[in-house]
């Protein structure tokens, strides 16, 4: 969508504000011993009391409040009753909506444990979010996102999964501009307009930059099971700097 009003971006900031609190208080709560269902249950009643809806759930019946995935899984993993384990790399993501508004963020993390091989990912797939949402600005060509990771991965010596890509939100999860690439583009002609509401989120892996779906249905694992990284953020396009929704 586009926020073309102050109500527009109040009801967006609300949201954002919902899905960016039930993320870091997952985080917190995403210790050895935990299962990623007691996780996803911190997550779904944080959103109830806060007014809102789980996306995923509502809007594709996914079986949970938030995607909980365990690596090699990257992206739509199911809470259930996996004990997480000191030092695995999981990612954490929530969508949510309020008063018909939508908002998504997430985030990869170790759990209790410094691991500086996978905390170089992190900080890289981090690094390449910043560059993103700074480089998306009404006006510029939508592939200025896909460069600004790629370039950015590369730096760092990763790549991107190809097949992951951001997109449009707002009065839904996922709505036009579909597919916002995680590399560059060059035949892509689409151009940011001012007060598009935009979920970006960068995938970055070690190895060869596609995923697989599982037997489940919903889990999205890297084909050659090396490790991938993801953290996103909802923002409003403007000419200057966006307004990041879910800080
Ligand atoms: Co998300
Ligand atoms: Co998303």
């Amino acid at each position: 969508m586009t926020a073309d009003s102050e109500k527009d971006i109040k009801y967006l900031k609300a949201i954002g504000r919902v899905v960016a609190q039930a993320l870091k208080k997952m985080m917190k709560e995403a210790r050895p011993g935990i299962t990623t269902a007691e996780l996803d249950d911190i997550g779904k009643e944080f959103l109830e009391k806060e007014g809102a809806t789980s996306a995923p759930r509502a809007m594709y019946k996914f079986p949970g409040a938030t995607c909980i995935s365990i690596s090699p899984v990257i992206a739509h993993g199911i809470p259930n009753d996996h004990v997480l384990r000191e030092g695995e790399l999981i990612n954490i993501d929530v969508s949510a909506e309020m008063d018909g508004y939508f908002a998504d963020t997430g985030a990869s993390m170790v759990v209790s444990k410094h691991i500086p091989e996978i905390e170089k990912i992190l900080a890289a797939t981090k690094s390449a979010l910043h560059k993103a949402v700074h480089a998306a600005k009404a006006g510029q060509p939508i592939n200025v996102i896909g460069k600004a990771i790629q370039q950015e991965a590369k730096k760092n010596g990763f790549d991107v999964i190809y097949d992951l890509t951001g997109h449009g939100i707002g009065h839904k999860l996922h709505e036009e501009p579909a597919s916002i690439f995680n590399f560059y583009k060059p035949d892509d002609r689409r151009i940011l307009n001012e007060g598009l509401v935009l979920a970006i989120e960068p995938f970055l892996t070690t190895g060869k930059g596609r995923v697989v779906e599982k037997k489940d249905g919903w889990s999205l694992q890297t084909v050659d099971k090396t490790i991938a990284a993801q953290f996103e953020h909802t923002i409003i396009v403007t000419k200057n700097e966006p307004i990041i929704l879910t800080l």
